[in-house]
């Protein structure tokens, strides 16, 4: 039987993250303040190469593929990457990470190939602050979109990165889920390269969100066998779970079950910490056996933890680069 694909640390990764390019048309501050087009960096990975990567990881044990960028919807071929995904055998699921700005118009496309889950970024629920943070007033098309998922039956996740110039988004978003049925993810802020003094300044612990949950009679959902590293709540009140990702607490990364791979067809084997293995080379029919030996090889460095402690930020300028 299939051995999947572990690290030397205990844990199982049937879980990929396959950003499908690196351009954003979105300015969030914490992550592109200056825009990104792409300069200099390689051509995004092709279907062709796509196919390869995902086929290698199926038959190394992954289930569930998610799909990132930058802004995904910026590849004019996404409702294909999106079906050959679907129909790679041993995928059991796939889903997507979208900024929103073009949700309305493509989501029944996507439900019709077969996406399963839907995350969309969103840091505030007023429009003039969402402007602020993003550069585009979009937040009501963001959320009409949202509202058609929810039509669809489409299990959605918003996420929301915490920002201490935001004090208002715990009320806000609370508010929101008590008739929205998503999962509202509160994301800390994380120290990427390109941002240290913008990190000091923004920085809110997601400690004291849990606090605040619990003390308003947030209850915590019992983590299944093959959760992540994001802890969940739900309330009797509430229609909408919120989950919390807190990458600076300890233990966070003993349950890593994910691996990533750039636009660029580079392994990251964590958010944070190396430059990546670039397996591009091998994304060809006639090099699918090696890709897959190498993947499981590539697996024994997976360190246990990111060391982000230390203030170490790693390779990473900013998550546009690798998809979060
Ligand atoms: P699900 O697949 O629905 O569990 O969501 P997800 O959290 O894996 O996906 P999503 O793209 O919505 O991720 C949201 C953000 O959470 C990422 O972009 C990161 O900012 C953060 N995040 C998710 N997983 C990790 C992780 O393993 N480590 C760290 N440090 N941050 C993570
Ligand atoms: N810290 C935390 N979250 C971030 N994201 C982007 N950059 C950062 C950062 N430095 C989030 C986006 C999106 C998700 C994919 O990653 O807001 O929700
Ligand atoms: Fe996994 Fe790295 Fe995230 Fe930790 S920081 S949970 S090791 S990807």
């Amino acid at each position: 039987p299939l051995q999947p694909l572990h690290d030397n640390h205990g844990r199982q990764f049937s879980y990929l993250r396959l950003s499908i390019t690196d351009v954003c048309n979105f300015r969030c501050h914490y992550c592109l303040p200056n825009g990104y087009q792409g300069d200099g960096e390689p051509q995004p990975l092709s279907l062709a190469e796509i196919d390869q990567i995902v086929q290698a990881f199926a038959a190394t044990g992954t289930r569930k593929v998610r799909i990132t960028g930058g802004e995904p919807v910026l590849r004019r071929d996404l409702v294909e990457i999106l079906r050959q995904v679907k129909r790679t055998q041993g995928i059991e699921s796939v889903a997507l990470t979208t900024n929103g700005y073009k949700l309305l118009e493509h989501i029944d496309a996507w439900y019709e190939v077969g996406l399963d889950q839907l995350n969309v970024s969103i840091d505030s629920l007023d429009p003039r602050a969402f402007q602020a943070i993003t550069g585009h007033d979009r937040l009501q098309q963001i959320l009409a979109g949202i509202d058609r998922g929810l039509q669809l039956g489409l299990p959605i996740k918003v996420n929301a990165v915490l920002l201490a110039d935001q004090p208002q988004q715990l009320s806000e978003f609370l508010h929101w889920v008590k008739r929205t049925p998503v999962t509202l993810r509160f994301i800390e802020l994380m120290e990427t390269g390109g941002q240290p003094d913008y990190f000091a300044r923004h920085h809110v612990s997601g400690e004291s969100i849990k606090q605040q949950l619990l003390q308003q009679g947030w209850q915590p959902l019992t983590r299944g066998p093959h959760a992540g590293p994001a802890q969940e709540f739900a309330h009797p009140d509430y229609q909408g779970n919120i989950g919390l990702i807190m990458p600076y607490s300890r233990h966070f990364c003993s349950s890593c079950n994910r691996l990533r791979i750039s636009a660029a067809g580079k392994l990251h084997l964590c958010l944070f910490g190396e430059h990546g293995h670039d397996l591009r080379p091998l994304m060809r029919a006639e090099h699918q056996l090696e890709l897959q030996q190498r993947l499981r090889e590539l697996l024994q460095l997976k360190a246990a933890s990111h060391d982000l402690h230390q203030g170490n930020t790693g390779a990473i300028k900013h998550f546009a680069m690798i998809g979060g």
